[in-house]
């Protein structure tokens, strides 16, 4: 059977990315942001998944926002990387996992939870960052297949808190009913607080945030019971991508400790963090 090893929560923002591609880790912005990783880094190196589920939004990237699906799921073969503007980043193309992607869609819309299928998509920053939080350098290919998981945290209406843990716990039970031996991990991203135009352009709320990386753990309830005014108010009308740890972390269930967590301001205009969970029970065989 599948089995969830661990969950990682995580910012997506693009300059992340061009950070590692154009080799300015080291410089005095980037350094501090990086050594927070480090920890976590070396943990997943010893931990690795057979599959990553990557929880994220595109950007209007590769979903003209004409058409906006509130969740959907990629079950293609390969996800390669979009052009955002200054050519696509030069990583590695994403290999799928079509048969558990397949397998994952059957078992959700059984659970009530109606996803949109993508049968081609590219992927964005708001998934590729995270693959390189992840393992910052895989050389000619991805160290795991991945399933894209999209949610619409872009146009209003955006899905409840509330839907996103409960659709994180069907998430959980679809992976433990995958009949191959494998190992998954969750990823949770985006975030934290930011708002990138309007009055309130550069907003963070570090307050709300620490509340947000605490309660994660120990009281996702309370982040559920949150409306979607509450994320935009507090966190920015782009800080409301925290939602989507909600499904991560739903998708670990209640058995779980902290690794490691690393919260700095600023990431270009946002509050980036990272938070790494393990699942307590498939730890013996993880
Ligand atoms: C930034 C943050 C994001 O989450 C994003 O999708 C794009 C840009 C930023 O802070 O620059
Ligand atoms: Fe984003």
């Amino acid at each position: 059977m599948a089995e969830v090893i661990w969950g990682l929560a995580t910012s997506h923002v693009p300059s992340i990315g061009a950070a590692m591609d154009n080799k300015k880790t080291e410089d005095a912005y980037w350094k501090p942001l990086f050594d927070g990783y480090a920890p976590a880094r070396a943990w997943m190196t010893d931990h690795t998944p057979d599959v990553a589920i990557i929880v994220y939004n595109d950007h209007a990237n590769a979903i003209d926002l004409a058409m906006t699906p509130t969740f959907a799921i990629g079950t293609a073969d390969k996800y390669t990387v979009a052009d955002e503007g200054w050519g696509p980043r030069q990583v590695p193309v994403v290999k799928g996992a079509p048969e558990l992607s397949r397998h994952l869609l059957g078992s959700l819309i059984d659970d009530g939870f109606d996803m949109t299928v993508c049968q081609e998509l590219e992927v964005d920053h708001g998934l590729t960052v995270p693959l390189s939080v992840y393992c910052p350098d895989p050389g000619e290919e991805w160290p795991c297949a991945v399933v894209p998981l999209l949610v619409n945290v872009i146009q209003y209406p955006q899905p409840t808190a509330a839907r996103c843990l409960a659709l994180g716990e069907a998430l959980g039970r679809a992976i433990r009913s995958f009949p191959e031996d494998i190992k998954v991990a969750v990823f949770g991203t985006g975030g934290m607080s930011h708002q990138l135009a309007g009055a309130r352009a550069g907003l963070i709320n570090e307050t709300f945030d620490r509340m947000f990386l605490k309660a994660i753990e120990t009281d996702p309830e309370s982040l559920a019971a949150l409306s979607r005014e509450d994320y935009v108010r507090e966190a920015g009308s782009e800080g409301i991508e925290m939602i989507m740890w909600l499904i991560m972390r739903g998708a670990l269930g209640s058995d779980i400790s902290r690794v490691h967590e690393t919260y700095h301001v600023p990431a270009s205009n946002t509050a980036a963090a990272l938070a790494l969970f393990e699942n307590l029970s498939t730890k013996t065989s993880a």
